[in-house]
């Protein structure tokens, strides 16, 4: 290293350094440091635990596994928190904070004196802002996640959070499944420390991080309570060591190849819908986009390789034995830029040299017996969605992949909430369902897209419907669903002018969804548009100014671009 490094990294502005220096030093001593650690080289270890996030309940084992880890290898370990956010606790939703936790993580990297960083997290948007901040930062740094949960059992049955969650509460609302068991169910279905059991939005970020090779290999998918997961907690905090010889900053790692990689992986493995808005915002931090071409290119030639929830059958602790992340890459190593570099510094082709122990074939299939030939996810465009929208193809129902039909709106979350279940609602199966004014500027881009199947449908055995909004879905959610239609309604998009009566057309084979009104009707309806007011003070006026459209990452608008 050259430079100052350790504690003498970023000083305390004073006007005089000698002095700073003295006194950081002085105040490091009041930990009870010897001063022998206080000369070595700092690794900090971003932290999350909460009282509000059960997905992270094992963080702070994870991170004195690190802690191991760094002070084996030679270097001083500095712990610090920052937010944490617990999707199921977070009011309006989880994704408005993202970048607030993001900015946090990148400043805190930044204004304290540490040479390379361990993020540790896990719920479904930490693993973004973690990566969003440490791409900004550009500090060596590793991603760690906290692993997925185990799964529990309900009368024989396996469960896992949370596509058996939607599965039995669609049950429940259809009335084949009644209060005492839905009671039962609730304390069987997340029974363990970690992150949602299935291919849901955390598992699929941590896939993610390793296909970007911001993690080390094999690590995303060992399960929360496995001692393999804090063997990658020290075996992290070891190569956060190594980091500091090859100086390998997150803009050599996360690149337009390793993009495109892990854009490859999300195909392959039935990934969340999610993935794509925060794999637009990590990559945007360092200037690279990847458009709806490209990204229909790839899906159109990746098969769905995983059989796992919510697009099959598995969980992600079956992922993690039949060979996990390695399994996959290899199968799609004919596909993958392979000059891509990871954290420890090697190529990817270097690594899918090493041979594999064994592959459960019935979880990660072959390239040439996939669970479906092309991947999970496709960007639409049309006159509905000028600037796409996302489809998880391989969740939904084949037979509505080419709809028209009559649209049934609902203007927001409280309209939707108010009468999707009145029993005099106009709907019919072979209706389109249509939220709208739930993107991110309306209203934070909630996970509201999974639009319930109207009561009186659901009972009478309606299972799917062509659903569209400018929301998100959660990543264990399934359906025919249209999501993060850009522009969104509340700026005006086209989405705003859609009337009950009006007539869609979802083609997923030419990749369009369509308004079938009249152009210049829709700018007659759309004249009128006023956008909602806005929030005047505080961390949500910020967010309402800056936020930007899904296809952008909905990061803000002043910090996608040059890392520092
Ligand atoms: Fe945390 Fe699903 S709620 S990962």
């Amino acid at each position: 290293m050259t430079g100052p490094h350790g504690l003498d990294r970023g000083l305390t502005n004073y006007g005089d350094r000698d002095f700073a220096r003295f006194l950081r030093r002085s105040f490091a001593r009041s930990m009870g440091l010897s001063t022998a650690l206080l000369s070595q080289p700092v690794i900090g270890i971003a932290s999350t635990p909460s009282d509000f996030n059960n997905c992270h309940r094992g963080v702070d084992e994870l991170v004195e596994a690190v802690s191991r880890g760094v002070l084996a290898a030679g270097a001083l370990p500095r712990v610090f928190p920052t937010i944490s956010l617990g999707e199921v606790f977070l009011n309006p939703t989880s994704m408005m904070y993202r970048n607030l936790m993001a900015m946090d993580t990148e400043e805190m990297i930044g204004a304290q004196p540490m040479d390379a960083v361990v993020l540790v997290g896990g719920c479904d948007k930490t693993v973004p802002a973690q990566l969003m901040g440490a791409a900004s930062a550009n500090l060596p740094a590793i991603q760690l996640v906290t692993g997925p949960m185990s799964t529990g059992r309900h009368r024989g049955q396996r469960l896992g959070a949370c596509t058996d969650c939607r599965g039995f509460w669609g049950k429940y609302r259809a009335g084949s499944v009644g209060s005492d068991e839905i009671e039962a169910v609730e304390g069987r279905l997340s029974v363990t420390a970690g992150t949602c059991a299935v291919m849901g939005t955390a598992s699929t970020m941590a896939c993610l991080a390793e296909a970007l090779g911001m993690s080390l290999p094999g690590t995303a998918a060992i399960p929360a309570v496995h001692a393999d997961r804090l063997r990658a907690g020290e075996e992290a905090g070891r190569a956060a060591v190594r980091l500091l010889q090859t100086g390998i900053t997150p803009a050599q790692v996360i690149t337009p190849h390793s993009v495109e990689n892990a854009m490859r992986v999300l195909m392959a493995i039935g990934g969340s819908t999610n993935a794509v808005v925060h794999l637009a915002a990590i990559a945007g931090r360092l200037g690279i986009r990847v458009g709806w071409d490209r990204m229909n290119a790839i899906s159109d030639e990746t098969p769905v390789l995983v059989d796992l929830k919510p697009v099959g059958e598995g969980y992600m602790e079956d992922f993690h034995t039949a060979g996990g992340m390695g399994a996959v890459l290899r199968e799609l190593r004919p596909l993958l830029h392979l000059d891509t570099v990871d954290v420890e510094g090697r190529t990817l082709a270097e690594r899918l040299d090493e041979p594999l122990e064994w592959v459960d074939r019935a979880v990660i299939r072959p390239f040439a017996d996939p669970v479906s030939p092309v991947g999970g996810l496709i960007g639409l465009t049309g006159t509905l969605a000028p600037d796409g929208a996302v489809f998880k193809r391989a969740a939904a129902t084949p037979a509505l992949f080419e709809t028209e039909g009559r649209a049934v709106v609902f203007t927001g979350l409280e309209d939707l909430a108010a009468r999707i279940d009145d029993p005099d609602l106009d709907v019919v199966p072979g209706d389109v369902l249509v939220l709208q004014n739930a993107g991110p500027h309306a209203a934070g881009m909630p996970e509201a897209g999974y639009l319930p199947i109207p009561k009186k449908l659901a009972q009478a055995g309606v299972r799917d419907m062509v659903r569209i909004s400018d929301a998100r879905m959660s990543g264990t959610a399934f359906g025919s669903i249209v999501l993060h239609v850009a522009p969104e309604a509340a700026i005006g998009g086209p989405l705003a002018a859609v009337r009950n009566g009006d007539r869609i057309r979802l083609s997923v084979a030419s990749k369009r969804i369509d308004l079938l009104v009249d152009p210049a009707e829709i700018s007659r309806r759309l004249a009128g548009h006023t956008p909602p007011p806005a929030p005047a003070r505080g961390y949500k006026a910020l967010y309402r100014r800056t936020v930007t459209q899904a296809p952008e990452g909905c990061d803000f608008d002043f910090l996608a671009g040059e890392p520092r």
